[in-house]
């Protein structure tokens, strides 16, 4: 197996890190970390505003950022990326820009699955707060897949958005998103609702085409995929970004402005981007994907994430006291695992691993509605990414067995 650890200093300077919480955050690359240092060495300067060189640097990198990402997941353009602070600004920000556009009213409903990160709940059940949307669930199976019968069951004239996580941060689940499109263009023909999804988990871990998905938005964050924290991106259909009125507006993403009105900028993206942009960020998301090319990311990836998921699932099938909040099989699913250990609180747990230099997260991982509906106050998770080995998989089972028998 290739060691990349080597290409992360953080495991030089953490020599006995395993590093076990990918889901909630990824560690950064020298190539991220030195690109950024780079760029703010020798060529930062505000885009937009300035003829100067500096300016033009930063401007073509800025766009270079739009254009990597465009490219990953299958955009048309660059013009259709937004990006922003994280994902949870994402989606508030095209729920209210929806809202404020009229193409969501009050009794209307919103569709989405009850293993939801909170990012994509909470900002529709502001809208059900303050303007009295429906908002409503789609089961899972017992194999955690999306309930594909329920979810016809519940298309009504009333659903105007689906709004659905691509992967589930808490079972690893993947969603067939194209045949969720599917069975709403049967439903609905050209009267289809917005088909928004969370990508959150899906893009750092496999290939992405919005467009044979078939859905009209989607958001994730930089973070999860080697960038630095606070950058996040949304993509929408062009079309639609063109009808959206944004709910924020100053700076570049204004036309004209007098003492009584405003009028919006036409152009995208600055029609979504008001005030200076996160440079420096953008740059990191570059770097990131810059990073991921350079290793032939997703052929490596797809095969080191079989070969560890097969690993680690064969591992937890000895520990009999541990309970598992996932799908049993290897297929449509990531390398996210979820568990409770009977008898023993999740937390204390996690801080067992945390005093062997394990990192793994406790707690509800803002899925909430999926924890209550299995009556789990907290759980243990573990997730893998690129630089993951067999030997950090053997340490955790290791600790985590020595926990078992101290704690109960
Ligand atoms: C599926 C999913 N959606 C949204 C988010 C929120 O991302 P952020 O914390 O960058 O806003 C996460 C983070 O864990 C996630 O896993």
């Amino acid at each position: 197996m290739t060691d990349f650890k080597k290409d992360f200093p953080i495991f030089e300077n953490h020599p006995n890190l395993v590093y076990l919480d990918n889901t909630a955050t990824t560690q950064k690359p020298a190539y991220v970390i030195d690109g950024v240092a780079e760029y703010l060495r020798t060529g930062y300067a505000n885009i937009h505003r300035g003829s100067y060189e500096l300016s033009e640097i930063s401007e073509k990198l800025y766009e270079d950022s739009k254009k990597i990402v465009t490219k990953h997941i299958g955009a048309e353009s660059w013009r259709e990326i937004i990006y922003t602070s994280n994902s949870t600004y994402a989606l508030n920000l095209l729920a209210q820009s929806i809202w404020r556009t009229g193409l969501l009213k009050a009794w209307d409903t919103v569709l989405v699955s009850v293993v939801e990160h909170h990012a994509n709940i909470v900002p529709w059940l502001i809208l059900k707060e303050d303007y009295g949307i429906n908002v409503e669930f789609v089961w899972v199976t017992e194999n955690f897949d999306l309930d594909y019968n329920d979810f016809r069951d519940k298309l009504t004239s009333k659903v105007k958005i689906v709004a659905l996580t691509h992967v589930s941060n808490t079972t690893g689940q993947i969603f067939d998103i194209s045949n969720v499109a599917s069975l709403l263009s049967v439903r609905y023909g050209k009267q289809k609702p917005l088909l928004i999804i969370d990508g959150s988990q899906s893009v750092p871990h496999f290939s992405i085409d919005v467009r044979k998905l078939w859905c009209d938005a989607m958001f994730f964050t930089g973070h999860k995929i080697f960038a630095d924290s606070g950058i996040w991106v949304l993509w929408a259909r062009e079309e639609l970004l063109q009808t959206l009125k944004p709910i924020f507006s100053w700076g570049g993403a204004i036309g004209e402005v007098s003492k009584e009105s405003f009028t919006h900028s036409t152009m995208l993206p600055d029609k979504f981007e008001p005030g200076t942009p996160n440079l420096n960020w953008a740059v990191s998301l570059l770097k990131a994907f810059e990073y991921l090319g350079s290793i032939w990311w997703y052929e490596v990836l797809e095969a080191r994430e079989k070969e560890l998921t097969a690993y680690t699932l064969e591992k937890f099938k000895n520990i009999s006291a541990l309970k598992l909040i996932w799908s049993t099989s290897i297929e449509n699913r990531l390398w996210v695992f979820t568990f409770v250990v009977e008898g023993i609180h999740s937390f204390d747990i996690s801080d067992y691993l945390a005093e062997h230099d394990i990192c793994i997260r406790a707690g509800q991982h803002c899925a909430e509605p999926l924890m209550r509906e299995l009556w789990y106050t907290h759980t243990c998770r573990m997730s893998l990414h690129l630089y993951n080995t067999k030997e950090d998989i053997d340490s955790f089972f290791e600790i985590l067995k020595q926990a078992i028998t101290e704690l109960s």
